[in-house]
């Protein structure tokens, strides 16, 4: 067991928190702060935390609850656990077992994985690691050309879903990577590195697998006709050149085919266009935090988009999600499930797969715990009668 696994498998990881500071001690601060860090004042990202707060629950006491029922559907498949691991992109900084590691623990935790189009490991050796379904996760960077053949590739590959992401007509501003010289790591000149090499020299453990794993290689999932696989680099101006508009939509669901997922709604208007474009779920995202700052938090947004879809398509959100008690909150209110992504992100940058596999266990057995106290034998009976939601909250 090497040593991360081994403090990750402690006793005194008790939850989703404690794999921050292990995660935080194993990389070097820029690539820390690019997991943990959100757009601007990041007053988003820290209340789609806080918010659950605001939900409390209503325990029916004095019930014998024998065995929990954690199932769900998602898209028509079959889930042990009611949420999925989010599309985090460039996992591999973090480890580089990366996108294959996660999916990997998602599937043997009986879950789904979504793979995030800046990935660096191949979506075929994602797909083929896991044993669960596994969605990709559409930016039309590189253009419709690149994002064809993405999808094709995607369909072959057996990828269960597309979610195409609609929140990132441009990348939001993450102070913390400018600090800390992101931009400079990734493509300068070493006189320009130079000011920012002291926080990854003093994490060497960590920078002997980044460059035995090959440092940091092109995507393999973005090919642009004529030109190869996207530097990373040149993810930022992709992006700023690639905003899904619904008439992109339209056209994806035409060469896809299967189940699209929406990811980053935010309004009850957003959710209706999306429908109406052939959605088969929505995720109420405001990506973390890490794009239009001052947005609301996805659990407070939740209610508006469940009244807007009146059960027409699954509600997903992601945002926020640190223990099992906040699943079950947002399900409580409408969600068919729930994505996470720090939450394992933690752990894969603490331990890679092993603290996946350890974040994951927390929360399942935090699910379990939470709907034994409030005396709720399965997911599926979870609604608005376990908890208590402050006043307007239905009205946006
Ligand atoms: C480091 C990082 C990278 C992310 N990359 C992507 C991405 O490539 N595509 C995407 O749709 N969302 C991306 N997200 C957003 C997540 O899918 C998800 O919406 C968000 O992490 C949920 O918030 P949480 O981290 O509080 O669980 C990323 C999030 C993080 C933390």
């Amino acid at each position: 067991m090497t040593r991360a696994a081994r403090a990750v498998a402690s006793p005194r990881v008790v939850c989703i928190g404690d794999f921050r500071p292990i995660a935080r001690a194993r990389v070097p601060q820029s690539v820390f702060d690019y997991l943990d860090g959100g757009a601007e004042g990041e007053v988003t990202l820290r209340e789609n935390c806080r918010i659950f707060n605001d939900v409390t629950f209503r325990p029916r006491h004095a019930v014998e609850v024998a065995k929990c029922d954690l199932h769900t559907r998602v898209v028509g498949l079959d889930l042990a656990l009611p949420f999925l691991l989010a599309p985090v992109g460039y996992s591999r900084l973090m480890h580089p077992g990366g996108e294959v590691a996660a999916a990997r623990a998602a599937g043997q935790a009986g879950t789904g994985y979504i793979l995030s189009t800046i990935s660096g490991h191949k979506m075929e050796d994602v797909k083929a690691g896991s044993t669960g379904p596994v969605f990709y996760q559409l930016y039309l960077m590189g253009g419709r050309g690149a994002a064809e053949a993405s999808i094709e590739r995607a369909r072959v590959a057996g990828f269960s879903a597309l979610v195409v992401t609609i929140d990132t007509p441009v990348a939001g501003i993450r102070e913390r990577d400018h600090r800390n010289g992101m931009k400079e790591l990734i493509s300068g000149g070493l006189l320009e590195k130079i000011p920012y090499l002291a926080q990854i020299l003093s994490r060497p453990g960590w920078l002997i697998s980044f460059l035995r794993d090959g440092g940091v290689p092109a995507l393999p999932n973005v090919v642009v006709p004529g030109k190869g696989p996207m530097a990373l680099i040149d993810v930022a101006a992709a992006l700023a050149e690639s905003t899904v508009t619904w008439a992109d939509l339209r056209w994806i669901r035409e060469i896809w085919r299967g189940p699209i997922v929406v990811k980053g709604v935010l309004t009850g208007d957003d959710a209706r266009h999306a429908i109406d474009e052939g959605a088969v779920a929505i995720s109420v995202s405001n990506h973390g935090g890490r794009q239009l700052d001052g947005v609301p938090a996805s659990l407070r947004a939740l209610p508006e988009v469940v009244e807007a879809v009146k059960g027409r398509v699954e509600v997903l959100m992601d945002g926020g999600i640190r223990r099992g008690a906040d699943i079950v909150k947002a399900i409580c209110m409408g969600a068919r499930a729930v994505l996470c992504g720090r939450a394992y992100a933690y752990g894969l940058a603490a331990a890679g797969e092993a603290g996946v596999d350890r974040a994951i266990e927390i929360l399942r057995t935090d699910l379990e715990r939470t709907l034994r106290l409030l005396g709720c034998a399965s997911i599926a009976e979870l609604d608005r009668s376990y908890v208590n939601v402050p006043k307007g909250w239905e009205t946006g």
